[in-house]
């Protein structure tokens, strides 16, 4: 038998879970546990950093419920996601594709079908601007009929999911672009908004005295058969924090501001945005997209009508 050291316990870890038949977890799991260890030698870990770090994941895991994603507002925070939406787009996303952004905590399965023209606006008043656009394949032909699923926050700033109880859902929507591709809607611009801070992660981002905004945004989900999801959100210029996004979603390319002055503005005088979006084939690999409806990652999903059962007590 041989006596472990800081070195050889990583060795002697790596060899035990050597007999993982699946090749890929055996890969994942070794990773982990060689960059956790040399993580751990590092900092010079103590005890009590090392109990903190389990409490504050516990605390994590105890904040999720159907309706709220802690695990993934960390990934978030730490950069994480875009890490692995970057990887995700270097293998499928064709050059000319747009730009992807993330899908974030707050995305939602069965938004309310609104017919193209329409408004994501259910419960939130505002002032409207439009989104208009055209969908195309990299070689610029229409995709039609494409479904795009849309939502963002009111303009006060919060989700639906924060506003209201869950079972309502407001500014956001699913719709069918055309035979040509082509889409329109009416919604009110966005507030950017502070991501929540009433959790764990929250407690982490004000720990490290960080602002904790995204800048105003709409986010955009475009399927179609033979096509990658195409995952995406439009950040507004304007935003003082669009430079400083507190989950890394930005890109150049995703920034926009409403003009009155379009002149094939489906609504004359409307501020409107248009934005084109190209959507990539899909590849062998299989389309996929980084993130998932929250209710997707809780054992049960959304079990029962009584939204007060799934929320985290106190
Ligand atoms: C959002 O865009 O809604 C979002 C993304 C990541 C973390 C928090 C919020
Ligand atoms: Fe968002």
């Amino acid at each position: 038998m041989q006596d472990l050291d800081l070195d050889s316990v990583t060795e002697a870890v790596i060899e035990q879970m050597a007999t993982t038949p699946d090749p890929r977890l055996r890969e994942i799991m070794e990773a982990a546990v060689r960059h956790l260890h040399a993580f751990a030698r590092e900092t010079n870990l103590t005890p009590d950093e090392w109990l903190k770090g389990i409490a504050f994941m516990t605390a994590v895991g105890q904040a999720c419920t159907p309706y709220r994603q802690e695990f993934i507002l960390l990934s978030d925070v730490i950069g994480l996601s875009r890490v692995v939406n970057i990887m995700h787009d270097a293998k499928g996303r064709e050059a000319a594709g747009t730009e992807t952004s993330l899908l974030g905590p707050f995305f939602r399965e069965g938004a309310p079908k609104i017919p193209l023209g329409g408004t994501l606006a259910n419960v939130s008043k505002g002032t409207e601007i439009m989104l208009y656009g055209q969908i195309t394949d990299s070689e610029g032909k229409p995709v039609p009929h494409a479904t795009m699923d849309v939502w963002q926050t009111n303009e006060d700033g919060a989700y639906d999911l924060q506003a209201y109880d869950p079972t309502t859902m407001d500014m956001r929507g699913q719709l069918q672009a055309d035979a040509e591709g082509r889409f329109h809607f009416r919604t009110f611009r966005p507030l950017g908004y502070s991501i929540p801070m009433d959790g764990p992660v929250g407690e982490l981002v004000r720990n490290q005295a960080r602002h904790g905004f995204r800048p105003a945004h709409i986010h955009i989900l475009v399927t179609a058969p033979g096509h990658r999801d195409l995952v995406t959100a439009l950040y507004f210029a304007d935003d003082k924090h669009v430079d400083s996004d507190t989950v890394f979603g930005v890109s150049q390319s995703l920034v926009v501001m409403p003009s009155t002055e379009l002149p094939d503005a489906p609504v004359k005088g409307m501020p409107s945005i248009r934005y084109d979006l190209t959507m990539s084939r899909e590849t062998a690999e299989g389309g996929g997209r980084v993130g998932s409806d929250p209710s997707k990652l809780v054992p049960g999903g959304r079990v029962g009508s009584d939204p007060s059962k799934l929320m985290p007590a106190g």
